[in-house]
């Protein structure tokens, strides 16, 4: 509830104009932000991507967007992509763009969307980037497979994002081992019932080695996106984080535990981002996890 709570205090246009007029608020806050996001612009995001880059991690690079329902937001919030992967492009950073469907159309139709993503994969398949498509509430479950199917057909270097909380999740993944895109596997971030999903448990985590399991018996290629480090213990032990296995972390979160994975030798991603909605993405990092709220603040007061 609380969680809830924050995100939508997060969503408040007139808490977010209170902020971006307040000439103190403001940039205290964006600085409390920057344990977590890179910065306002692309290049604060290609910045501290070098830089991560530069000390052997792998990186995954997203524009953090509203979710739309206007045409005209979704063709602005395709075109910063492309303008993203150009850059990238030009820099020879052969890394990742991760998006959701919802910022380039999905909202609007999921036709939209589709035809964004295919621009986008097209651009950046000539760039050797990847696409990783985030997944959303499970009432758009069934809409962004179907975009990510009939992109993938055409484009390999694009790939999604799978809830292992969704009981749907164990029938989806015998369907996507067939196609070629990287699956990330994460637990899942949005509130769901529990005909659709399960909550955190001993049993999740266990869902979780499964379909880690599976995807590796088939050297698919996969992310294992969690900061748990128990589970990420057990993986080692189980010896599922092969060379076509990545582990991927959100910026600014248990960046210790990833580099001393790093130090071991294993593939090591960060989820980075960037863009003016900063605040919603603050909120939601420390909704999900409260005590990222001292990390912001220790940030904040930090000279
Ligand atoms: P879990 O929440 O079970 O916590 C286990 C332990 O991990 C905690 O006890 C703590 O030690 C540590 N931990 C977890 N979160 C932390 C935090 N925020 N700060 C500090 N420590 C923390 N979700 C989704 O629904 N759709 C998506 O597309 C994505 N995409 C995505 C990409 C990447 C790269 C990551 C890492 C995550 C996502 N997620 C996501 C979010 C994901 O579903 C999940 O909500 C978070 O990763 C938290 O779950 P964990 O598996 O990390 O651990």
């Amino acid at each position: 509830q609380v969680s809830e709570a924050l995100k939508s205090i997060a969503r408040n246009q007139h808490i977010k104009s209170y902020i971006q007029q307040s000439n103190e608020l403001y940039p205290l806050l964006l600085k409390a932000a920057k344990r977590f996001i890179t910065g306002e612009s692309r290049i604060d995001g290609i910045k501290i991507a070098n830089e991560l880059i530069s000390k052997g991690y792998f990186i995954s690079l997203e524009y953090i967007w509203e979710n739309t329902t206007d045409l005209k937001e979704c063709i602005k919030a395709k075109d910063q992509f492309l303008g993203l992967i150009e850059k990238m492009g030009s820099l020879s950073m052969n890394q990742t763009v991760s998006l959701d469907l919802s910022h380039i159309g999905l909202s609007v139709n999921p036709g939209t969307a589709s035809s964004h993503l295919l621009e986008l994969a097209q651009k950046a398949y000539q760039h050797g980037i990847t696409l990783m498509i985030s997944m959303e509430e499970s009432a758009k479950t069934d809409d962004i497979l179907d975009v990510y199917k009939k992109t993938s057909k055409h484009y390999p270097n694009v790939g999604i994002t799978i809830q292992a909380n969704l009981h749907r999740s164990s029938h989806d993944i015998q369907e996507l081992i067939h196609y070629p895109g990287k699956i990330r596997m994460v637990k899942g971030a949005y509130q769901e019932s529990s005909d659709i999903a399960m909550s955190r448990s001993k049993e999740l985590n266990n869902r979780y080695l499964d379909f880690i399991e599976q995807l590796i018996e088939v050297n698919h290629p996969t992310s294992i996106a969690t900061h748990d480090e128990i589970l990420i213990q057990e993986m080692r032990q189980r010896q599922y984080l092969t060379h076509n296995a990545e582990i991927e972390m959100l910026y600014g979160i248990r960046p210790d535990l990833l580099k001393d994975l790093r130090g071991k030798g294993y593939n090591c991603k960060v989820y980075l981002t960037y863009g003016q909605e900063w605040f919603l993405y603050l909120c939601h990092r420390i909704a999900e996890y409260p005590e990222n709220l001292y990390i912001a603040v220790a940030n904040m007061i930090d000279p």
